[in-house]
């Protein structure tokens, strides 16, 4: 199968080293990709915002399939270019990314497939908005309703920060995102995430991880991307799981069928887990970074017939075989990240791969042969072991043979669940 892989990130690493595995890969290529990439992949410089220009580079190469790895481009509809153009594809339609791309949008669905998630109001202005917090008091959690590269969203403590946030809304600190605002009931427990393809009429439930969005130690800090993630996560039990299969993944995978826009690709379903059980706090249309690194250092089976079975309404014929170690990732970013930081800050050794243990590329270059960071989040130090605490020791370990000066690390991913196996 000749494959082209889209996007240049940890996670598409993660997944270029997964597919590059596969006997059935006879060409793969990755637009734009990254360093750590190219040892799976031929690199393509191509504009994946160019559609076109994708399509004409999968005519001209014979791409069988295409899989995208971030929100953005599903978001402006390259899967239906690439489907128009009888391109299989990995990844929703941009009307089936709206779960993603609209938090109203998705909560509309679980409003009318009754799908467990914090009570909501949708609104278009600052006036009716601040009535709605003043009425419901704190605490409130405050959304803009589009894509805001995970900064959209306000947990507020107290009714003035929630007040100060719908004006940030509305006066456009996030832009078109925030042109409509969503208001939700707090949600009170432990957050997990559940990853389940679809190919639109079945579901395959992957596995569950745990994110760390804060950048500081013990969870403190600005909210970033996610600097270390692990899986399994272990609140997600059998049971948790069956449940957000029936109550949650099941109800949306119908919901959207049934309105003429049938969902393919992964759902990623950010979930808390509340006395009353899994509750939605919002879908993603990918996989997560960097929760996909640690799922795909747990999975045995082939990842290429999985995401094929989703393009092609087959997914009941297909099965996921996992490792019962668990794995773990630290991010390793450069100092300032989420703020402003150096960029082409050079990185000058990293350690080798072993079994169990691997450095995932996100933001690097190659400039004049050497190494440099050029993002903020720009390793994902990667390890398994018998238990999350191994694990986590050898990834620090790991994480320690790296010389980037310009780099740091939270010193604590995993604590909860270490502490749970203490
Ligand atoms: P989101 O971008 O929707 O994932 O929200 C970012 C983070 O805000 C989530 O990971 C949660 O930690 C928090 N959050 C979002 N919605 C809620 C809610 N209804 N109750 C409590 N925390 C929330
Ligand atoms: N790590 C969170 C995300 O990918 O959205």
């Amino acid at each position: 199968m000749r494959v082209l892989l889209i996007g240049s990130g940890g996670r598409e690493h993660a997944l270029a080293w997964k597919l590059a595995q596969s006997p059935l890969m006879t060409e793969f290529y990755a637009a734009p990709g990254n360093p750590g990439i190219a040892d799976h992949a031929t690199l393509v410089a191509l504009d994946v915002d160019n559609h076109d220009a994708v399509v004409a580079f999968c005519k001209e190469k014979a791409i069988d399939f295409v899989v995208v790895g971030p929100e953005a481009p599903l978001v402006a509809g390259i899967a239906d270019k690439l489907r128009a153009a009888d391109i299989a594809v990995f990844g929703p339609s941009a009307a089936a990314a709206q779960l993603e791309g609209s938090k109203g949008f998705t909560k509309d669905i679980c409003a009318r497939y009754d799908i467990p998630t914090g009570a909501y109001q949708r609104f278009n202005n600052a006036p009716k908005a601040k009535a709605y917090v003043r009425a419901q008091g704190a605490p409130i959690v405050v959304k803009a309703d589009g894509l805001a590269a995970g900064k959209g969203v306000t947990v507020a403590m107290t009714v003035d920060e929630a007040l100060a946030a719908i004006d940030d809304c509305f006066e456009g600190a996030f832009g078109e995102a925030g042109a409509e605002v969503v208001i939700e009931a707090f949600l009170d427990g432990e957050e997990a995430s559940f990853f389940c393809l679809c190919d639109g009429k079945h579901a395959l439930a992957l596995a569950t991880a745990q994110d760390h969005k804060r950048v500081g130690d013990g969870d403190t800090g600005p909210n970033t991307g996610g600097m270390g993630a692990y899986s399994p996560a272990p609140v997600m039990t059998a049971e948790m799981v069956e449940r957000t299969m029936k109550e949650i993944i099941e109800p949306t995978m119908r919901g959207m069928a049934e309105s003429g826009h049938p969902f393919s690709g992964v759902f990623f379903a950010g979930l808390m887990i509340t006395a009353k059980g899994p509750e939605l706090i919002e879908y993603n249309v990918r996989f997560g970074d960097p929760e996909c690194q640690v799922l795909m250092m747990r999975l045995k089976s082939d990842l290429l017939p999985l995401l094929f079975a989703c393009a092609n309404g087959t997914l009941d014929q297909v099965g996921a075989e996992w490792s019962d170690d668990p794995a773990l990732t630290v991010v390793m970013a450069s100092k300032g990240y989420p703020g402003s930081y150096a960029k082409n800050t050079p990185i000058t050794a990293l350690p080798e791969d072993s079994e169990g243990a691997k450095v995932f590329h996100a933001g690097t270059a190659l400039k004049d042969g050497t190494l440099v960071a050029t993002g903020g989040r720009v390793l994902n130090v990667t390890a398994t072991g018998k238990t999350v605490g191994e694990a986590q020791k050898r990834a620090y370990a790991l994480a320690g043979e790296v010389k980037w000066e310009n780099g740091f690390c939270r010193s604590d991913i995993g604590w909860r669940a270490v502490e749970r196996e203490a």
